[in-house]
């Protein structure tokens, strides 16, 4: 017998982000076809109308500039209808002034949801979790964040792992607990003992052992 957790795929770190088209409200999308060369951060929220994700919807919305300057387009998704999504965007901006001017998935066959694990049935069999998907120029997805129902997510924490993942990758590097913008970031430990010397007569790095050494990406003004 089918659980319901067979029912939905759960796409992991490192998989090519699964392709779908979907009805959403700037038209009809094609997701292998969107944002070319760009990151996306998919993202699902349970319902329009309800409060916790009108805060965090606002969030994605007033804070959609520092996601652009991440060279990074952002993609909702609900169970909900375009004509629920529209009446809900034109409340939010009636009543705040905040325009959410990003498309949102109308998944009401729930087809996109299921093929991202955002429908989770021991949570919800009819809305989606708060899930956030972190999808690379290549369309591979690097990180995976799902939430409840009733706990909003980060947006600071968003931006900063959308972030530490693009410097990871432009350096070479790893990031270490907490980290943000302008701290030591993490050299990956040497593979030899050719690297380990050259480690050891590196007076530039921050070194706790031979494993665990940090450097500064650029000097600090
Ligand atoms: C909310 O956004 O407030 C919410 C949505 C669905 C279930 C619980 C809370």
């Amino acid at each position: 017998m089918e659980t319901p957790q067979m029912t939905n795929t759960m796409p992991r770190i490192g998989d090519i982000a699964p392709d779908f088209e979907a009805l959403t409200t700037k038209g009809k999308i094609k997701f292998s076809e969107f944002a070319k060369d760009k990151w996306v951060v998919l993202f699902s929220h349970p319902a329009d109308f309800t409060p916790v994700c009108t805060t965090e919807m606002s969030g994605f919305a007033t804070r959609k500039p520092e996601f652009e300057a991440l060279n990074t387009e952002l993609m909702g998704l609900s169970i909900d209808s375009v004509h629920a999504h529209l009446g809900w965007v034109q409340n939010v901006r009636e009543n705040t002034g905040v325009y959410f001017d990003f498309p949102i998935i109308a998944d009401l066959d729930m087809k996109v949801a299921k093929l991202y694990g955002m429908l989770q049935p021991n949570e919800s069999e009819t809305a989606a979790v708060r899930a956030v998907f972190f999808i690379d120029p290549d369309k591979k997805i690097r990180l995976i964040m799902y939430y409840p129902l009733n706990v909003g997510r980060n947006m600071d924490e968003i931006l900063r792992a959308l972030e530490a993942l693009q410097i990871a990758d432009k350096y070479k590097v790893a990031m270490p607990l907490d980290w943000k913008k302008g701290n030591k970031v993490i050299v990956p430990p040497p593979k030899s003992l050719d690297e380990l010397n050259a480690r050891l007569a590196d007076d530039s790095l921050e070194k706790v052992d031979w494993y665990l050494a940090k450097k500064d990406l650029e000097p600090v003004s």
